[in-house]
């Protein structure tokens, strides 16, 4: 088995994220990092807080605090939450940590020594009103690409265009909304991504097995020409890395940071070394999952994100780590995901509209919202949550599916024969076609999450715990146990032995339910079945085991009327 490397896009410091950006990086990655382990591999598992550049300046501007304390307490928000929703990260770093502080300011330093940083006097915003320059974020207008009236100075979310300030229409200060705006010219430094459009061309052409969603997207920016423009890579703001060529002071670029799309991505790898740092382990610990001249060239790098993120991840980021000239490891399977929405409109923080990661896990368990978000995970088209989706989808999948099957073997077992694995009967011709339905379903689940099909992955999961329903159903040991009880016996052992197996199977979905199944079965592990017959004949007969509380309670019809009030918002 070998090494996996499984990145999540980062997700920005600034306030708590929805149901929509989870799903879009955090949940998926998560899901596929416990397959990946299940299955034997070595993975390491990043993620981090993305804490540069105007978002996080704004939002601790807002909440009245300095932006270092803002980021620190914002960091422990989403460390909490993540944890909440069983996010199995092996690291959760921090993009202003001093290792990357370190590694931004050495690619930087490398890029330049490659001769592919230009240091140019630009045209930059510059706002009277508010006595500043307006980077990014700091400025708003209609976007030139597609006519989006709220496009950032960044990027216009609506067309997934990356866009410089000066090129909005009719721009306005975002932070007191002034039209006074003028150009002024200061120095800054610009990544000569075009000089590398030859290689990123012939590195993403080689990507044949992409999702069309990533490739689509990357060929349309490297095509157009626009998204391997020469990008300005520092900014005018106080929060950041200071720009730097390595450890050097960089003359002419006192008082600026780094663009924090320049820093970023580079966390990837930072928080790596921050992993190390934190688990003891010395530098040679992380640079053999990213340097190939240190044994890296074996591991598989699979990067997590939603569409807006995808031209970063497949020409800024690349670019950087191939103009640096070194041994990089460079990203080898790129899953992106397109928006999930609220109830046919977007979520929206300012408007409180839908479920934030919080409120979600205060009215319920993470399972169930692991479980609705990845069966519908928005993979080939956006996707839409409704209440009226998500509880139907609860209550038939985990609880009339899942968890009625459980409950049904577990309580026979305690009431019929004394909480033990029962040691009458055989399996007999009912038994063993399920084992063959069994046996080409774990085939198909594997190969799905294997590809990171997870919403394929998802349904053929619901198949094979519905395939147990049916059999339990159709053999019906509760009729049969006057009459034959030592068949009603081999039912129950089996049935119990399919408990184990769901646990197993269902683990990267839904962890806490799995916890709980495996939990009834004395010194039962999570190890992956390899054959479905022996998976099925594990437990020893004769052995205790323990009846599990109620895994899913149902979700009420008032339940669901007062959430749908509750989250919709004030628009
Ligand atoms: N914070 C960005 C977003 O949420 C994602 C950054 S991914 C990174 O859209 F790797 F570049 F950090
Ligand atoms: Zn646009």
């Amino acid at each position: 088995m070998g090494r996996i490397l499984i990145t999540s896009a980062l997700p920005y410091i600034n306030g708590i994220k929805h149901l929509g950006n989870l799903v879009g990086s955090q949940l998926p990655s998560d899901v596929y990092a416990r397959f990946a382990r299940a299955r034997g591999h070595e993975v390491l598992f990043i993620c981090a807080t993305d804490e540069h550049g105007t978002p996080a300046e704004l939002a601790a501007a807002k909440a009245g605090e300095a932006v270092a304390d803002y980021c620190a307490r914002m960091w422990q928000v989403q460390k909490d939450i993540a944890d909440g929703f069983r996010l199995s990260f092996d690291h959760f770093g921090r993009s202003s940590s001093s290792r990357n502080h370190h590694l931004t300011q050495h690619f930087a330093g490398r890029l330049a020594d490659a001769g592919l940083i230009e240091e140019v006097s630009e045209k930059q915003v510059y706002s009277k009103a508010d006595g500043r320059f307006l980077p990014d974020r700091y400025i708003e207008g209609t976007c030139p690409n597609c006519g989006y009236e709220r496009a950032r100075g960044d990027q216009c979310e609506n067309c997934t265009k990356q866009l410089d300030p000066t090129d909005l229409i009719n721009p306005r200060s975002a932070i007191s909304g002034s039209t006074d705006l003028e150009v002024r010219e200061t120095g800054h430094l610009y990544l000569r991504q075009s000089q590398l459009r030859d290689r990123l061309r012939e590195w993403i052409d080689s990507k044949t097995d992409w999702p069309i969603l990533t490739t689509s997207i990357a060929k349309k920016w490297l095509d157009d020409g626009d998204g391997l423009q020469d990008r300005g890579i520092t900014r005018d703001l106080d929060w950041g890395i200071p720009v730097k060529k390595g450890d050097a002071d960089w003359p002419g670029m006192e008082g600026k940071v780094f663009y924090v799309w320049f820093d970023a991505p580079i966390e990837y790898i930072a928080a790596s070394a921050e992993w190390a740092d934190a688990t003891g382990q010395g530098d040679a610990a992380w640079e053999r999952w990213w340097r190939t001249d240190k044994g890296a060239d074996d591991v598989r790098y699979v990067q997590f994100m939603g569409k807006d993120n995808v031209p970063f991840h497949t020409l800024s980021f690349p670019a950087t780590v191939l103009g640096s000239g070194e041994d990089w490891k460079l990203v080898d399977y790129i899953k992106s995901f397109n928006y999930l929405n609220y109830d046919g409109g977007k979520f929206s923080t300012s408007e409180g509209r839908g479920v934030f990661m919080d409120q979600a896990l205060d009215i319920l368990p993470s399972d169930y919202w692991r479980w609705w978000l990845m069966a519908n995970v928005p993979e080939s088209s956006d996707s839409n949550f409704t209440w009226e989706a998500f509880q139907a989808g609860v209550n038939k999948d985990l609880a009339d599916v899942l968890g009625n099957f459980v409950s049904r073997v577990t309580k026979f077992a305690r009431s019929r024969f004394e909480e033990k694995v029962p040691d009458t009967g055989e399996y007999g011709p009912d038994e063993q076609a399920l084992i063959e339905d069994l046996t080409r379903r774990l085939k198909a689940y594997e190969t799905h999450m294997e590809a990171i099909d997870l919403r394929k992955g998802a349904q053929e999961l619901r198949g094979i715990w519905a395939a147990g329903n049916e059999y339990l159903q159709a053999a019906a040991p509760w009729a049969l146990f006057k009459t034959d009880p030592d068949r009603a016996g081999a039912i129950v052992r089996f049935s119990l032995n399919l408990v184990r197996f769901y646990a197993v199977l269902s683990q990267p979905f839904i962890p806490d339910a799995s916890r709980a199944m495996l939990d009834a079965f004395d010194g039962e592990d999570f190890a992956w079945p390899e054959d479905v017959s022996a998976a099925l004949s594990s437990l020893t007969p004769g052995s205790a085991f323990t009846t599990p509380e109620v895994l899913f309670a149902k979700i009420t019809d008032d339940a669901r009327e007062e959430f749908s009030t509750r989250f919709a918002g004030t628009a």
